[in-house]
């Protein structure tokens, strides 16, 4: 597996990450522990060295297994974990429909200290938060990690879903080393400006939902369902109607696919890798032979030709159905 380094961090990963929400939580019941554990210590056999968590995922299970998974493990791997959500209001952070937010600095410096525990570590590598509080200045929240790293408790300080101004003040008390936001070929808002404010200040891309949350993959289409325990059953992106009118970006990948003997994921993913030397998609799968395929988007090249196929064909194409529903997106971009 190939290395990246985030930005001017200085931290190097493996060039497509492991994303390990979907163990646990949000797309349907959790995942036999056993198997996930195999799976997480046969990732870094495979190469893998980046693996993402939040507190919130279960919550606190997800951690709970990585950190089982990945103790034998640790001098290999590189832990990224989020911060954010207020799991005392509510254990999922969650009132009314609605998430509540915690970026507190007594709050983070606790939450440090519980995740630090779940992950049977004494350092977190990466530390994001997880969402922008508005109730909280984003000075304050850097300040904070920036103690959490004079302590020895944190290496990276990171922002899940931060908006371009709130980015350049936090990176200005404490450099970040990651911002992970959603980017994907049917979610390109970072091409507004986020990918060359990242680039000035040399901080990295963590994409997530890298394969649209599985659709980008090839094998929805307007008849899938899901459990009422999946999140997707809430997203306006994965109605029926939806799942069906965006069978446009499936046949263009699997056109791509087809002509470079891969598979849709694998396209997906290798479009984001040839995006920028500094981006490193974070997958998510609970299965071994999909992890084996997704690995296999590293060393797909895509030449300046492929990649002005795909954008002239992406650009004729409308993506149908929003993202989230009201209530999150309002918090992302802040
Ligand atoms: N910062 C944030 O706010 C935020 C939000 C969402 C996610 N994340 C992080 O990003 C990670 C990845 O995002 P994500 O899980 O939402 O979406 P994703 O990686 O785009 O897609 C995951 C989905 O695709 C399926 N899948 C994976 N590889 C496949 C393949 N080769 N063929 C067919 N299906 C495949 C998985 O199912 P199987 O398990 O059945 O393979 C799963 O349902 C998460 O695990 C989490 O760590 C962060």
């Amino acid at each position: 597996m190939q290395k990246r380094i985030l930005g001017k961090s200085g931290l190097e990963v493996s060039a497509l990450g492991l994303g390990c929400m979907g163990m646990s939580f949000s797309y349907g019941p959790p995942k036999d522990r056993q198997e996930m554990i195999s799976l997480l210590r046969t990732a870094v056999e495979r190469g893998v060295t980046f693996f993402d968590t939040a507190e919130v995922y279960g919550p606190f299970t997800n951690e709970e297994l990585v950190g089982e998974a990945l103790a034998p493990l640790r001098d290999r791997v590189v832990i990224a974990t989020k911060f954010g959500f207020d799991t005392n209001v509510d254990p999922r952070g969650m009132k009314g429909g609605g998430p509540v937010l915690n970026s507190r600095p007594e709050h983070i410096k606790q939450v440090a200290e519980a995740s630090l525990k779940r992950l049977r570590t004494d350092v977190i590598d990466l530390f994001y938060q997880h969402r922008v509080d508005p109730d909280v200045p984003i000075e304050d929240v850097a300040g904070a990690v920036k103690e959490l790293i004079r302590e020895g408790k944190v290496k990276h300080f990171g922002l899940s879903e931060a908006g371009i101004e709130t980015i350049r003040r936090a990176h200005a008390i404490q450099p970040v080393a990651a911002v992970q936001n959603e980017y994907s070929l049917w979610f390109r808002r970072p091409e507004e400006g986020l990918l060359q404010t990242l680039e000035e200040l040399g901080i990295g891309l963590v994409p997530y939902s890298p394969l649209g949350k599985g659709f980008l993959t090839g094998k929805m289409n307007e008849n899938t369902t899901f459990d009422s325990t999946d999140f997707r059953s809430t997203l306006p992106r994965f109605t029926p109607e939806a799942l069906k009118a965006n069978q446009a970006l499936i046949d263009l990948l699997g056109r791509i696919a087809a002509e470079k003997k891969a598979t849709p994921a694998q396209i997906a993913l290798a479009w984001l890798l040839a995006q920028k030397p500094w981006i490193v998609p974070i997958p998510g799968t609970t299965k071994l032979e999909r992890l084996d395929e997704n690995n296999g988007a590293v060393v797909i090249e895509l030449a300046s030709d492929d990649l002005s196929n795909i954008e002239s064909a992406a650009v004729q194409i409308t993506v149908h159905g929003a993202r989230y529903p009201e209530k999150l997106e309002q918090i992302t971009g802040r």
